[in-house]
């Protein structure tokens, strides 16, 4: 997910531009860029790192323009260098674009352009779009646009000037957002309207497929078939503090909210159907040394290592590999017995903790193969693993990991998918994991639609001390994740276990002053959870059952239920953590406590 301005009007453009980039930073700070327009001329910086390092870099530079474009990139395609941050341009250096979303096809439009003698820069997707409109530029600059959006697969939000027209900025929208800020006598356009409250609070949202000329004091919107769209101008309410939120009241909200899209990102163009698989680029070119791997150890650190559990279950049904999860922490001081049939995978959205990447330099001496599942692209962890799959969830900014542990368990999914159809997986099998992972945005939705009823269950069960999870199978480790959201934003003490352990010692803790939250969905194992149930409920503990939408016989044995939709055994980890996520939220927010920076913790745990 990656931030941009673009601004044409009266003033100077880049103080604008970069103010505006600055309330963008959540959305990614690998790398920014500017490209300005004055006098028939194209000025630009770019720098790597936090959006303060470009600005050092403009200070005392004499060039400034009324016409320009900003970027801050979250990268998805090459690392954060300056060459591959955008803004990115056209051979001759007359046309400058910045990019938000993924360009699926690029590969094929770079092979072509560079047999028209283009030539590149970056590694970046995005870096063929300056280089096709400048293929397709006879003087109208929305024209050249429009012909090269229309060679494009995968989603796109941009914004386009040329030195040649200075008049005006082109702006276009397919599954990234972008909205323009209308001004008096200057007009904005930004992947989030926080990037241009300080100026305007009327806006216009563009939808998907619609491309705009804005000058800077008119603009027009049109369809990709040049039909001209019927504006509305919306008022902002939000404040600047909110609006960087997307006008949620913290991140974390934002984040759980974005979860249904982060699945949707973390699948896109990596399904395969038809054949039952899936295509993992970042897996190429160690394909056919993982079909020679027979054990798997995945390392990682808290929500990551959770993730990794479920990731367990999933390998070891699916795939039929040996399958073990270690604390990164105390990995590197066992005797682990790796060598080059073990496959090591590094689950880590940040990409920098250090125990996690201790583990792996400690796996690769000893010669076994290195994955990471990474969200930070050109994160420590992702340049040292041998290979890796990118999450694609976006920047994760709440301390409390929530879309990055769904995509975890999404990229597991996949990863599950093309380790099995490499061994014994059928392919109806494969088919039904994908159709069913398919399925998740949708049921997601449908729980995030019901969270006024987490709301209220989370205000009842605000005031007590202690907490219990239970879990079976591929649920049992959401237990822990669900304990451990609890207890590090609302600093409750909260444990989770497998179901059947909690009758080895820790029942003796079970009374009405300590609930228990058990995740039963109607699985395998459903009976034998209800069995623990009926022993908390002799002992007097009260008990929240989340399990699947339609199981009346749980509201015979719990004091509350939160219900899910029906979904592979495998896959329901996905849809089951999203309440757990929202309850340990609303408890938190009830407590009056900061739930996006809680108390003790950093986001990235870079420290041994
Ligand atoms: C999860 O909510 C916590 N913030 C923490 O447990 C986190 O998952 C852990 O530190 C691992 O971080 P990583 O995924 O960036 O490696």
């Amino acid at each position: 997910m990656c931030g941009i301005v673009g601004y044409i009007g009266k003033k100077d453009a880049e103080n604008t531009l970069i103010e505006g980039l600055k309330r963008l930073e959540y959305r990614g700070y690998d790398s920014s860029g500017i490209a300005l327009v004055q006098n028939k001329k194209m000025f630009s910086e770019k720098a790597i790192g936090k959006i303060i390092n470009l600005e050092e870099k403009l200070s005392g530079k004499k060039f400034s323009g009324n016409v320009g474009i900003c970027h801050t990139r979250w990268a998805t395609h090459g690392k954060p260098t300056k060459e591959n941050a955008h803004p990115h341009f056209s051979c001759d250096g007359d046309i400058a674009v910045v990019h938000n979303g993924i360009i699926e096809n690029y590969q094929t439009l770079r092979d072509d352009l560079k047999k028209k003698g283009h030539k590149f820069l970056s590694e970046t997707d995005s870096e063929v779009l300056p280089h096709l409109i400048e293929d397709f530029y006879k003087g109208d600059l929305r024209e050249a646009v429009l012909k090269a959006l229309k060679c494009v697969q995968g989603t796109y939000g941009i914004a386009v000037v040329s030195s040649k027209n200075p008049d005006e900025m082109i702006a276009a929208r397919k599954g990234s957002p972008l909205v323009l800020g209308v001004g008096n006598g200057e007009n904005f356009v930004a992947s989030d309207v926080a990037a241009i409250l300080g100026y305007t609070n009327q806006v216009v949202y563009l939808n998907d497929g619609e491309i705009a000329r804005v000058a800077s004091d008119d603009f027009q919107i049109t369809d990709m078939d040049n039909q001209q769209i019927k504006c509305e101008i919306n008022k902002i309410e939000w404040s600047l503090e909110e609006s960087q939120k997307g006008g949620h009241e913290h991140f974390m909200l934002k984040e759980i909210l974005e979860q249904p899209k982060v699945v949707v990102d973390s699948t896109r163009g990596r399904l395969l159907p038809d054949e039952g698989s899936v295509k993992l680029g970042g897996l190429e070119e160690v394909e056919e040394d993982l079909r020679k791997i027979e054990k798997i150890i995945i390392v990682a650190c808290g929500t990551a290592r959770y993730a990794g559990l479920v990731g367990e279950y999933m390998l070891e049904e699916y795939a039929e590999i040996p399958t073990e999860v270690e604390f990164a922490s105390e990995f590197r001081y066992r005797k682990p017995i790796v060598d080059e049939r073990t496959a090591i995978i590094a689950i880590s959205q940040s990409g920098e903790t250090a125990d996690t990447l201790a583990a792996i330099r400690e796996a690769k001496r000893k010669g076994a193969l290195t994955l990471g599942i990474v969200n930070v692209v050109g994160s420590t962890i992702a340049r040292e693993t041998d290979a890796g799959v990118y999450n694609h969830a976006g920047p994760e900014i709440a301390v409390a990991s929530t879309k990055a542990f769904t995509s975890q368990l999404t990229v597991l999914a996949l990863i599950t998918i093309l380790l099995g159809r490499q061994r014994n997986m059928s392919l109806d099998t494969g088919k039904k994991i994908i159709e069913e992972l398919e399925a998740l945005p949708e049921k997601i939705e449908i729980i995030l639609k019901n969270k006024v009823d987490i709301k209220k269950l989370s205000e009842k069960y605000s005031k007590y001390s202690d907490f219990m999870y239970l879990g079976r199978k591929y649920c049992f480790p959401l237990a822990e994740e669900g304990a451990l959201k609890l207890k590090e934003i609302s600093y409750i003490h909260s444990e989770g276990f497998p179901a059947g352990e909690m009758k080895h010692g820790s029942i003796a803790l079970i009374d009405e002053d300590f609930p228990v939250v058990c995740v039963a969905p109607k699985d395998s194992v459903y009976e034998k959870n209800i069995s623990n149930v009926e022993e908390i409920r002799a002992r007097k503990g009260k008990i929240i059952i989340l399990t699947t939408q339609g199981n009346k016989e749980a509201e015979k044995v719990a004091d509350d239920i939160i219900y899910i939709p029906d979904a592979l055994e495998m896959l329901t980890p996905i849809l089951a953590v999203v309440p757990l996520q929202l309850f340990a939220y609303y408890v938190s927010s009830f407590r009056g406590l900061d739930v996006d920076k809680p108390r003790n913790l950093a986001k990235s745990v870079t420290v041994e």
